[in-house]
């Protein structure tokens, strides 16, 4: 009984021995990524906790020491490893039409660190603690551009210093793959002078710098800015653990549904933000919306095929550069947001939450998604609360079948079915059945799912602990007379079997219980305390909705 926790827990500490070497892809495959905007994270002790406004496009007062101090927070919550912003040096002149760089993107000389969020000795006291809490530190870099005000700036301030490292100026056109890797990104208030990348004097330069930040900081992951707007033959000697960083690199590939536009530059770098994906869940189950469920499973049908490794892709549901998931909403449908958030965390690839998601942020888009998250004083709102349910229970997984010959991270999920009401999908042994429905309840829509569990197969609902019991032929059924929430089901024994902390103690006690009855077609229906925590749920939201309104 004690064998799968004592593997996991060997596997564990094999994988983080080797941390200070260099992450690779096959070792961030099991992480989850909290990302956060230094500059908007935490203040210091006695600091006005009311003066920051997005809109004013100015720094706020976060720096590398207030997220090193305020950990706690994002570790409570289960991810294993911190995203962070830019931390290279950025525009040092005057404020710009678009306000100041507090966001971290508007490089000047990248052979320095940003001054505005600490120190040297900062930056690697919060890499430590990072360390010291078993996290990775991810760290976001920009190698396409500098920032500038003209398209002929003077570069004596900046790493490369030589107008001929630069492309000369043309405005990109995005129907272009030619301009978008060559032509300059930004606009004529601020320009983003566009590095030539074939360069060998920028190739070596970069591979220097990069190489030395990675050793300097014991940085983990790169997240790299704009990816798609540099050359793909530059990625492979600057990225990965072949390249001179060393460490895992994931590209922002910003775009659409399109896979193959996304798919491509997963050689070049080791992944790829799941841009395609993000924009299906959003099709799928943001409310109004097309509410389109064929948009998920053709993104995952194409992903299986195109890319090299679904498994890495970087999946999320707001950044830095999107309107939040609840901006566009009447009213904030946190149902919406939690089925998609399950999609995310229980399909292939590594979940990324952006701060202030659990805090139900509804920011419309930049400068607006950029809120501080201190007004929130780090509650644990319902929101947190379940993305902690869900990391606890992923990290689970990710430990306890490490060490097996069916690793939980390395299975590729399949649909089991869909319905116009949503879909089932199953990756390993975890069945999570995921809705479109929003908050109301509904007496007469379900979704009967084949699984290929034996008829009274004991399963756990792992986001409330009820037991589920397999019907005839393998099917369950969800009935929504309760609102739309997501499931997610997992073999009772192995959770036994594993001792494992999740619902423990609850798993045995609901077996004895009523709370599992079945329907003639052979189902499990909702039921017990759910109720009382939906209401709390709502109550809440509405409160974040009066605290947090469109600004
Ligand atoms: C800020 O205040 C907290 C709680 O009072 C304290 O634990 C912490 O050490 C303080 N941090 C600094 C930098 O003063
Ligand atoms: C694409 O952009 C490049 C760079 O600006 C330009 O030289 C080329 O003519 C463009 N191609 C087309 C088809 O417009
Ligand atoms: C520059 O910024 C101003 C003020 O925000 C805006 O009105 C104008 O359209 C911008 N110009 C360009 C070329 O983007
Ligand atoms: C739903 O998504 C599929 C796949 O992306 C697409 O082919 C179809 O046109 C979409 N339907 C609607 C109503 O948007
Ligand atoms: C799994 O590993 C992570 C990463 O170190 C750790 O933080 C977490 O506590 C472990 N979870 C379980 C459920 O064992
Ligand atoms: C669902 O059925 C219950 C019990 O019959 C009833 O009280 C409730 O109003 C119904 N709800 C909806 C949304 O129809």
């Amino acid at each position: 009984m004690f064998i799968p926790l004592i593997f996991g827990s060997l596997a564990l500490l094999l994988s983080l021995s080797s941390r200070a070497q260099a992450a690779s892809a096959s070792e961030w495959r099991g992480r989850s990524i909290y990302q956060v905007i230094i500059d908007r994270y935490a203040l210091t002790n006695g600091s006005d906790l009311n003066s920051c406004d997005p809109n004013q496009q100015t720094w706020c007062g976060g720096t590398w020491n207030t997220l090193r101090e305020n950990l706690d927070y994002i570790q409570d919550a289960g991810f294993t490893a911190v995203w962070i912003s830019p931390v290279q040096q950025n525009w040092q002149g005057q404020r710009t039409p678009y306000g100041d760089p507090y966001h971290g993107y508007w490089v000047q000389d990248t052979t320095q660190l940003n001054e505005k969020f600490g120190t040297a000795d900062d930056l690697k006291a919060l890499s430590a603690e990072i360390h010291k809490r078993d996290m990775y530190l991810m760290v976001d870099i920009v190698v396409n551009n500098v920032m500038a005000l003209s398209t002929s700036p003077d570069y004596s301030g900046y790493m490369f210093k030589d107008a001929s490292h630069y492309h000369p100026y043309c405005p990109v056109d995005f129907s272009n793959t030619t301009s978008e890797q060559i032509c300059w990104l930004g606009d004529l208030n601020v320009t983003l002078p566009d590095l030539d990348t074939k360069n060998s004097d920028v190739i070596s330069g970069y591979n220097t710098w990069i190489k030395d930040l990675v050793s300097t900081y014991s940085i983990d992951g790169l997240r790299i800015d704009a990816a798609k707007h540099v050359d793909p033959d530059f990625w492979p000697s600057f990225c990965g653990t072949n390249g001179a960083a060393g460490v895992f690199c994931i590209g922002e590939v910003f775009g659409g549904l399109d896979v193959e536009d996304a798919a491509e530059w997963q050689g070049p770098l080791d992944s790829v933000l799941n841009f395609p994906m993000y924009t299906a869940l959003t099709q799928a189950f943001q409310i109004p919306g097309t509410q389109n469920i064929s948009a998920i499973t053709d993104t995952l049908t194409q992903s299986k095929t195109l890319y090299k490794d679904t498994t890495v892709l970087g999946n999320f549901l707001e950044n830095q550069d999107l309107p939040r998931w609840a901006a566009a909403l009447w009213t904030f449908k946190a149902y919406s947001s939690s089925n998609a958030m399950t999609f995310n965390f229980m399909t292939d690839g590594i979940p990324i939450v952006y701060y202030g998601q659990e805090q139900y942020f509804r920011g419309a888009g930049d400068p607006l998604n950029r809120e501080p998250l201190w007004p929130s004083s780090y509650q644990r709102t319902p929101a947190y609360q379940f993305i902690q349910q869900l990391n606890q229970f992923r990290n689970y997984l990710v430990n306890t079948t490490s060490s097996t010959s069916a690793p939980w991270v390395t299975a590729e999920t399949q649909v089991l079915t869909t319905s116009q009401f949503g879909i089932a999908i199953m990756k390993g042994d975890v069945i999570s059945i995921l809705t479109n429905i929003g908050s109301p309840a509904q007496n007469n829509t379900h979704i009967a799912i084949s699984t290929p569990y034996e008829r009274n197969t004991a399963l756990t609902n792992i986001l409330t602990c009820e037991q589920w019991v397999v019907g005839s032929q393998g099917y369950v059924e969800v009935q929504y007379t309760q609102g739309g929430h997501a499931v997610v089901l997992y073999p009772s024994a192995s959770l036994i079997n594993n001792e494992s902390p999740i619902c423990s103690g609850k798993v045995l006690t609901s077996q004895g219980s009523a709370s599992v009855s079945s329907t003639n077609v052979a189902s499990s229906i909702y039921h017990g305390s759910a109720q009382m925590a939906f209401l709390t749920l709502e109550l809440l939201i509405i409160a974040g909705v009066a605290s947090f309104g469109e600004p």
